[in-house]
């Protein structure tokens, strides 16, 4: 039997969990769910089980599973031209540039594969700008960071993290970041002013892999302001929280709810540098993008950056109609929309409740604290148990449950995954 043929058999969930367990590294703890298909805002499992997905890939199926408008622009790209390299020209690279700058507001894009490829390529972008631009010293130039970020797995990325699981034994780093404590003005005001080597200053506008943070209102306002007075890139990471995920296009959009580009909106914090991944291709495709002003851009030349895949047709091709379905679909304003019922519900139980402390996020972002510590097994349970009640989430942090479905929900299946999350939240009251 070919492998494609055995590929097409149904296997079981016992069955596809040891093979991965036997022949893949052990990077990942999954629930043990193996899913085989996806429509919307549902998946199902090998045995035909049917669940709410409320993970949607980290964020990155905001568009609903399997969108036809997405997967149809990919199956007919896929058909026609695949892959050139970037050693000539294709004809749906321009197109889908001249598409992805007028939606985001910028003067140029470089186009890469995955999120922590898109922040490694926006450090050695601040970098040059740096020493060509601002005339820091070559080697000596600083990115501020913040305490609890998540910006992808590579060597440089985990360098700046302070999370020892993700750090430990992969060393030595890479130097020059300088980590301020997230959420602080005055810690930023500080750092940048602390030498004439800062080159830029690197923010999740929502901190999602930490849990969930979301920063004071006037937080990314004022970072920008202090960047600027400063000569000091200010660059906002929205691999997670980007494309109508917080309830607006971008959550540096601030409050401001249109799907095209708002740099107009007296809400809306323009990055230096806006970094985006995941739901550019609505989950279909690995698709990152980095933007930026040509004073900016323009240091890069050709031969100092890129990669094979990106900017790839496919990948332009299915980016173009993801972005098309956040506007066409209103995801931004629906997802405004149902984060408020989900928070007001999930509140409204958590004044009653003692296995639930705290409901906190943006849009469809949110988590749900759970009351135990960070090394109990609770959150886990509860989310094996939600599993079993049709629902599918993921522990963040141990004891922090982070939920967010695809963006295409209505409210009446909202409502029907508050009540499944409360029920299930009932059975572990303490
Ligand atoms: C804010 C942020 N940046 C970067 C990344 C890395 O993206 P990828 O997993 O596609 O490399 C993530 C992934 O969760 C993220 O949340």
């Amino acid at each position: 039997m070919s492998v494609l043929e055995k590929m097409s058999q149904n296997l079981g969930t016992a069955e596809a969990i040891a093979l991965e367990e036997k022949y893949g590294a052990h990077n990942y703890h999954p629930l043990p769910v193996v899913l085989s298909r996806g429509e919307g805002v549902y998946v199902w499992d090998v045995e035909g089980k049917k669940y709410y997905d409320f993970l949607s890939a980290y964020s990155a199926v905001n568009q609903g599973h399997c969108h036809p408008k997405i997967v149809g622009a990919m199956v007919q790209q896929a058909q026609t031209l695949t892959l050139t390299s970037r050693a000539f020209y294709n004809d749906k690279l321009g197109v889908y540039e001249q598409f992805v700058t007028h939606y985001f507001g910028f003067d140029k894009v470089l186009p890469m594969n995955t999120g922590a490829e898109a922040v490694e390529t926006t450090l050695k972008l601040c970098r040059k700008w740096a020493y060509e631009q601002k005339g820091i010293n070559e080697n000596e130039a600083q990115i501020i960071v913040c305490d609890g970020n998540f910006h992808g797995r590579t060597t440089t990325i985990i360098s700046f993290s302070n999370d020892e699981n993700a750090r430990k034994n992969f060393g030595p780093y890479t130097a020059g970041f300088i980590s301020i404590p997230y959420d602080d003005i005055e810690a930023l005001e500080k750092a940048v002013n602390s030498s004439k080597n800062i080159a830029g200053f690197l923010v999740e506008p929502i901190q999602g892999e930490a849990g969930v943070y979301t920063p004071s209102e006037d937080f990314i306002k004022r970072a920008k302001a202090i960047c600027q007075a400063n000569n000091v890139l200010f660059i906002a990471d929205e691999v997670q929280t980007g494309i109508a995920r917080t309830g607006s296009l971008l959550a540096v959009c601030g409050n401001c709810t249109c799907e095209a580009k708002c740099e107009k909106q007296e809400t809306y914090t323009q990055p230096d540098i806006l970094i985006l991944g995941k739901a550019l291709s609505g989950g279909a495709y690995p698709v990152s993008a980095v933007l930026a002003n040509d004073s900016i851009m323009n240091v890069i030349k050709p031969g100092q950056h890129g990669s094979t895949f990106g900017g790839n047709p496919v990948a332009a091709a299915v980016a173009m109609a993801a972005l098309e379905v956040v506007a066409e679909e209103n995801l931004a304003q629906n997802a405004r929309k149902l984060g408020k019922i989900f928070r007001d519900e999930l509140g409204k139980f958590i004044e009653t409740s003692n296995i639930a402390t705290l409901v906190r996020g943006k849009g469809l972002l949110n988590a749900v604290v759970i009351n135990d510590t960070e090394e109990s097994d609770t959150a886990w349970n509860i989310c094996v148990r939600l599993a079993e009640n049709g629902l599918l989430a993921k522990p963040t942090h141990g004891n922090i449950i982070r939920f967010a479905p695809p963006l295409v929900m209505t409210e009446e299946q909202l409502r029907d995954c508050v009540a499944i999350i409360i029920n299930t939240l009932k059975e572990f009251e303490k």
